[in-house]
């Protein structure tokens, strides 16, 4: 059965706002693979998995026609809101069924989203809808996450990592997929021409407000929500105060630079 966490309206506008887009880094490694794979312009990529569309709008400016699936309608309804591409479209259905003709799909990307898949199934689907030679791109950035401001780095990620391990707690059994680096889904893709790059560090810039609206946006924020309203919501305001108090300052618009570990995996469909 389909694990379904981000259904809420409220925590889909959360993600809306604040979840990150995959930098210029992470679609450069993806597009420079494509690149040596097929002929430009791409024709049809499809964004398994895509929330509120934040790769699926990137990848828009580099395929003719973009397709962006989700099973949470909350989530597609935002991803519409959103948009301001007249070349992609939404849908709601699971990734294991995929509403495109076989052999139909130039590039299938999943981004931050195939640990919740069917394995199984969701490659048995991603062979049935790639063209020959097609390319599949399947890459997610990790809790690990690292927050920078001058020299308080070290307190400032420690801040950040506590309220990681709380809600650690409150994790669905599918995030092994990320500790194990999808590992099994890897080892799964039948292609020979795949590879798996590990630790792809990338930055950005964002006021700590974002980093305070990153957390809601997670599904193990949602399930603590529900489970201990209070607790989850003086947890925030704790970290607030203490990332404040870090940072000398009393604005939450200060910028601060969130650094994310990536891992991309890449593979092509033989011909
Ligand atoms: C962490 S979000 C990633 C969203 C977006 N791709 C991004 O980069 O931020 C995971 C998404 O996968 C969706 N999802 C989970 N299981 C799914 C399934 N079996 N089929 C389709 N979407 C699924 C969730 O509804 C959620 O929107």
């Amino acid at each position: 059965m389909a694990i379904q966490l981000f259904e809420g309206k409220e925590h889909a506008s959360y993600y809306q706002k604040f979840r990150f887009e995959p930098t210029q880094e992470i679609t450069d490694l993806l597009f420079s693979y494509v690149d040596e794979r097929l002929h430009k312009p791409y024709g049809f990529a499809v964004d398994v998995g895509c929330g509120t569309g934040q790769n699926t709008r990137i990848l828009s400016q580099y395929v003719n026609k973009v397709l962006g699936i989700d099973i949470s309608e909350a989530q597609i309804e935002e991803a519409k809101k959103a948009t301001g591409s007249p070349n992609v479209t939404y849908s709601v259905c699971p990734a294991e069924e995929v509403p495109v003709g076989d052999a139909s799909v130039d590039l299938l990307t999943a981004c931050a989203a195939a640990h919740w898949f069917n394995i199984e199934k969701f490659l048995k689907e991603i062979d049935r809808v790639l063209k020959p030679g097609g390319s599949l791109a399947i890459f997610t950035y990790f809790p690990n996450i690292e927050i920078h401001y001058k020299d308080r780095s070290e307190q400032m990620t420690e801040v950040f990592s506590e309220v990681m391990n709380i809600l650690a707690s409150y994790h669905h059994e599918k995030i092994i997929n990320m500790k194990t680096a999808y590992n099994e889904m890897y080892e799964a893709i039948p292609y020979p021409d795949k590879r798996r790059i590990e630790n792809v560090g990338t930055q950005i810039r964002v006021p700590l407000s974002s980093v305070m609206g990153l957390f809601p946006s997670f599904s193990a924020f949602q399930i603590y929500l529900k489970t201990d309203p209070e607790k989850a919501k003086e947890m925030l305001r704790t970290a607030e105060e203490r990332f404040l108090r870090i940072m000398g300052t009393s604005s939450t618009e200060t910028e601060v630079e969130v650094w994310l570990q990536y891992l991309v995996i890449l593979a092509s469909k033989p011909q």
